[in-house]
């Protein structure tokens, strides 16, 4: 059985003392849950984050990251820099990075390697526009975006990654995929990592659902039998809130 993880996307919102109440706020709140608990939060909230979190079930992710290790970069953060302050988790290939920030499925693919090499796990997200879905091109899109982002991975890896499909249209639109739908791209993506990997591997890989996951939607598409948890974004800016997502079973 695959476990349900929950991460949070805060994206640019959130000071460090808003974090800090944030995440004690939501200690108590998700102190039992069998699920995965991950907030991914902008970088100057990563080390108060990680402090505020310790000896809870919060981990804690960033949003984005460099392929190098060093260098003449200005303005951006390494795999190893984040993994120096205790960070686990990062999220690669977001969306909103492909197209404001030129990211590609090159970059993508750079960045995932490098965050496996550094022991960070990434949440590595695919996903198409309403142009392509209108077009019939939903699943060439979403399992040519996974291929090539695990292009040269292991399979030993994929259990260190997590996909995270988010239709374009539906992130912070207030319209969501219906569970069927979702579920359906998800096997999609699925079938294609059994292609690749193998069904054994198949089977194993966490694929989660994001694009405007709310308390009230969170029940009916995390109990679908593909989709394993969810990628949040405004639902996580309020503890109370995106702890009902969290324990959307109880
Ligand atoms: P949303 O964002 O939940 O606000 O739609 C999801 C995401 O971008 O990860």
């Amino acid at each position: 059985m695959r476990k349900k993880v929950i991460a949070g996307n805060w994206k640019m919102n959130m000071l460090p003392n808003e974090a800090i109440a944030f995440i004690e706020e939501l200690t108590p709140l998700v102190k039992d849950t069998e699920n995965e608990v991950i907030l991914c939060v902008p970088y100057t909230d990563l080390f108060y984050s990680l402090l505020t979190a310790q000896g809870t079930n919060i981990k804690i992710g960033a949003q984005n990251m460099h392929f190098e290790d060093n260098g003449a970069y200005t303005g951006e953060v390494s795999a190893k820099m984040l993994k120096s302050i205790g960070v686990e988790y990062v999220i690669i290939g977001h969306s909103e990075r492909r197209q404001y920030f030129a990211e590609t499925d090159e970059t993508v693919n750079k960045k995932v390697k490098k965050a496996l090499q550094e022991n960070l796990k990434p949440i590595v997200c695919v996903g198409e526009t309403l142009e392509e879905r209108e077009a019939g091109k939903t699943s060439e899109i979403i399992t040519n975006q996974t291929e090539k982002a695990l292009e040269g991975i292991d399979e030993n890896q994929l259990e260190n990654i997590i996909i995270a499909y988010e239709p374009i249209w539906a992130i912070g639109t207030g319209k969501t995929a219906t569970s069927e739908d979702a579920n359906n791209s998800i096997k999609e993506i699925r079938n294609k990592i059994m292609e690749i990997y193998g069904q054994n591997m198949s089977k194993r890989v966490i694929i989660q659902y994001g694009g405007s996951v709310k308390s009230t939607n969170a029940k009916e598409l995390f109990t679908t039998s593909d989709i394993d948890g969810g990628l949040v974004g405004g639902a996580s800016l309020k503890a109370e809130e995106f702890s009902k997502i969290v324990n959307y079973s109880d």
